[in-house]
């Protein structure tokens, strides 16, 4: 029988092949609804990994156009590269599905956003934690209003970021590095799902703690959200605590990881070179977002209060509390996050509709990070123009 242009495989080349886009590798493998057909790589070693996968690896964009029918890319470069390269692939006449922060900037993003409608094709941002099944099964429960409005959303976050191995520019703010750009894109992103609102205000500290390792490390956001609700984001990445210990040893990726098996380094490499924590970056890729978890992934502890009652995650779903006492909600690990993004990108690119994580929904997200250092270093509460 004839494959259908609704059946038909959709065709995805990988822009960028580190830590994040292998991390897509699996998901993709299992998903019939896409086709792997290319990858673009400008790094000499990371291109002889990428040639494992048994389909044609370039060095440049460009390149791309000796591939027939591609429907869209996937940029995983660093971030600094996405703005144009997204553009790029825009003009060329592919959807984008572009990692997150999904620029440095949201003078960068929304140049991306014109050039999507300017070429009349679409931006996807993903992966996000919005996509964490706990994270959508406590977003359907606030829409369906079972535990009255919502009113805080807290979320902590205490891991080793800063002392992973680096690329320069992922240090540095004004490049979209530092904790508060690219864990804070994680955080504003539940937050935004969660309390269901324009952000109205935003106050924040970040912190910049090691004169070794120059960065922003940490931060206390505030939003203040339309619909009355409140919401925090903590995020410290000095390997001091983690925030595993509150969310039964589980990771980000849904493993089991206890203190003894964390593989955190406190401080920065001695001495390192840019090329020695380029080669420590690349090793650590092979393994740094496993597939496959157990328990449901957890991106630090966040905790939902609406005026009916609250939810938390656990490894298997989530805990609600009400004034009829507490329950789990277990909900189903065998779909990894990345399989969201793989789901909402087939029904966007097959034109089903515009999907949530919108090119729109990732310049809001980023426009409020920007907001959250912009008034750290004002010391003022920041208002966000419609
Ligand atoms: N969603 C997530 O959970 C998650 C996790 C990690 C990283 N990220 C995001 O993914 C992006 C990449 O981060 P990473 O940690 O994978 O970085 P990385 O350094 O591990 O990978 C980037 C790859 O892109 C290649 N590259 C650089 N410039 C290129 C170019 N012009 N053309 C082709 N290839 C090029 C590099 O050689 C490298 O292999 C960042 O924006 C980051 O914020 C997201």
């Amino acid at each position: 029988m004839a494959t259908t242009e609704a059946q038909r495989p959709l065709r995805i080349a990988m822009v960028g092949h580190g830590a994040a886009a292998q991390a897509f590798v699996p998901a993709l493998q299992n998903n019939p609804q896409f086709a792997l057909v290319a990858i673009v790589e400008n790094n000499a070693q990371v291109q002889a990994s990428a040639k494992a996968l048994g389909v044609p690896v370039f060095s440049q964009l460009e390149d791309l156009k000796q591939i027939a029918h591609l429907d869209g890319v996937y940029i995983a470069t660093p971030t600094p590269c996405h703005a144009e390269q997204c553009i790029q692939a825009l003009a060329n006449g592919w959807h984008v599905l572009v990692e997150k922060p999904m620029s440095s900037n949201a003078a960068e993003a929304l140049r991306m956003v014109s050039a999507a409608q300017q070429f009349g094709k679409t931006i996807t941002v993903g992966h996000s934690h919005s996509f964490d099944a706990p994270i959508q099964a406590m977003r359907r429960i606030i829409q369906s209003g079972e535990l009255g409005a919502v009113q805080m959303v807290n979320t902590w976050c205490y891991t080793d970021w800063v002392y992973r191995p680096r690329r320069p520019e992922e240090l540095d703010p004004a490049l979209g590095g530092g904790v508060t750009f690219r864990q804070g894109a994680h955080q504003i992103d539940i937050l935004r799902a969660l309390c269901g609102a324009k952000v109205q205000t935003v106050k924040a500290k970040v912190f910049n703690s090691d004169p070794q390792r120059q960065t922003i490390g940490a931060h206390a956001i505030y939003l203040d959200f339309e619909n009355g609700s409140a919401a925090t984001a903590i995020y410290n990445g000095y390997a001091g605590l983690s925030s595993m210990d509150w969310t039964h040893q589980v990771s980000e990726w849904g493993f089991l990881q206890t203190a003894e098996q964390r593989p955190w380094r406190r401080r920065p490499l001695q001495h390192a070179t840019a090329e020695q924590e380029l080669a420590a970056k690349q090793e650590r890729a092979k393994t740094a977002i496993p597939a496959s978890a157990p328990w449901q992934p957890h991106f630090g502890l966040t905790v939902v209060s609406c005026t009916l009652g609250d939810m938390r995650q656990t490894p298997e779903g989530i805990l609600i509390a009400t004034a009829d006492g507490e329950r789990e909600l277990k909900l189903p690990h065998h779909l990894s996050p990345r399989d969201g993004v793989l789901e909402e990108i087939a029904e966007v690119w097959r034109g089903k509709g515009p999907g949530w994580h919108d090119g729109q929904w990732g310049f809001e997200n980023l426009r409020i990070c920007e907001a959250a250092i912009a008034s750290a270093h004002s010391g003022r509460e920041w208002v966000m123009t419609p």
